[in-house]
């Protein structure tokens, strides 16, 4: 167990399993000469959007596209608002000013990670015009309230799925991305569904949403050289389309293989001070990753690092307090819950290939720490 090493993710082993489907693959890419938006961006996208149970999916660049031309499409832009939460990666927020629209930031709630739909109604403006909510950490956002909220105020709902393809929310009838006006996911190779580079989609039931952004990934151009809108080159390449469609042939399984080391840590980690992250019964977590709530957290993470265990913080800095939002006017002590959570939260290691002896150590050393220091 002592020499055991348990990095915080590792690719190379998925890599290996897959190495001589994936080279056969990347090969015949090569050998069709044909890179940019053909049949395997088609095929993946008929596949996703079958995933997410919705009629359409669109290739893009990136996630972070996937929000910027969703804004796009859905028409937001100078003068609008669009509310969304503190406590996410960076994309989901700057996607709004690059359409020249303004954040507001809603905390979130004090037991998990997701905006809290009861603080919501209090920032809507006349401004207001859609509502970002994410699903952080591969667990639906609780969305009920959301679209009704969303309904009665006019609000278009544009789904951050970027870490939760595959998640869903009540009993797997509305996966992610499927209940608002688009979901937007990325294929960062971190993601529960990783590429070998960026990429990222829009799924969406509405034709002329996909419609709108098969136009602008493309400089706005349904005809080539004949431009209807200002658009930008964001496509999803048939090599990045290739790998995805390998992976996805293993994408359940690794959901599950996921789910089966949460499980571990959930049954093996019950210590008071420790809050582990909790996934309510009508709820199908993907566990892109395993967040861990700890008063201590920096000692916990620095007797970890010693032990040979990689851990991370997701996130350090709420967005309200980041430099490039500081225009915005927030303070620190707007958004208590977004600020402790930062404090506070841990992400264990946690993917697919990490083996019993791997798991086994993490639960042991926290163990340990809890023995040594409460
Ligand atoms: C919640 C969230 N939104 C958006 C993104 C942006 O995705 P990408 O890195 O593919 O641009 C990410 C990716 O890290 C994310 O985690």
């Amino acid at each position: 167990m002592q020499k055991i090493r348990v990095p915080f993710f590792d690719l190379r082993q998925q890599y290996q399993e897959q190495r001589l489907t994936l080279e056969n693959t990347l090969r015949e890419v090569l050998a069709s000469c044909h890179f940019i938006l053909g049949d395997r961006v088609e095929e993946l996208e008929r596949k996703i959007a079958e995933l997410c149970g919705v009629d359409f999916a669109v290739g893009v660049a990136s996630g972070s596209d996937a929000l910027w031309l969703s804004l796009l499409a859905l028409g937001v832009g100078p003068g609008d608002e669009v509310i969304t939460t503190p406590y996410t990666f960076i994309a989901t927020a700057t996607a709004i000013p690059k359409v020249g629209a303004r954040p507001v930031f809603v905390d979130i709630d004090s037991e998990g990670f997701s905006m809290d739909n009861h603080k919501i109604e209090g920032a809507i403006s006349k401004k207001t015009r859609a509502v970002i909510p994410v699903h952080l950490f591969g667990l639906c956002a609780p969305m009920q309230e959301l679209q009704r909220i969303a309904q009665k105020n006019r609000l278009l709902i544009i789904e951050d799925a970027a870490q939760s393809l595959g998640a869903s929310f009540t009993s797997k009838k509305n996966p992610a991305g499927s209940m608002g006006e688009v979901g937007c996911l990325s294929f960062y190779p971190t993601k529960n569904l990783g590429a070998a580079g960026d990429g990222g989609m829009i799924v969406t039931d509405q034709a002329s949403i996909a419609k709108r952004i098969k136009i602008l990934r493309a400089h706005g151009a349904s005809k080539k050289y004949f431009h209807e809108f200002l658009g930008w080159n964001s496509r999803l390449d048939e090599i990045q389309a290739a790998i995805l469609l390998v992976k996805l042939k293993k994408f359940k399984k690794s959901i599950q293989a996921r789910r089966r080391i949460a499980k571990q840590y959930q049954e093996l980690l019950k210590y008071d001070p420790l809050k582990l992250p909790y996934e309510p019964k009508e709820f199908y977590h993907t566990y892109n990753q395993f967040v861990i709530r700890v008063r201590e957290r920096d000692r916990l993470r620095r007797f970890l690092d010693k032990k040979g265990i990689g851990t991370e913080i997701y996130y350090p800095l709420p967005l309200h307090l980041q430099p490039c939002f500081s225009s915005l006017g927030y303070r620190p002590g707007d958004f208590p819950n977004a600020e402790r959570a930062a404090q506070e939260s841990l992400a264990l290691p946690i993917y697919p290939e990490m083996t019993e002896l791997q798991v086994q150590k993490v639960i042991q050393t926290i163990r340990v720490f809890y023995k040594r220091h409460l």
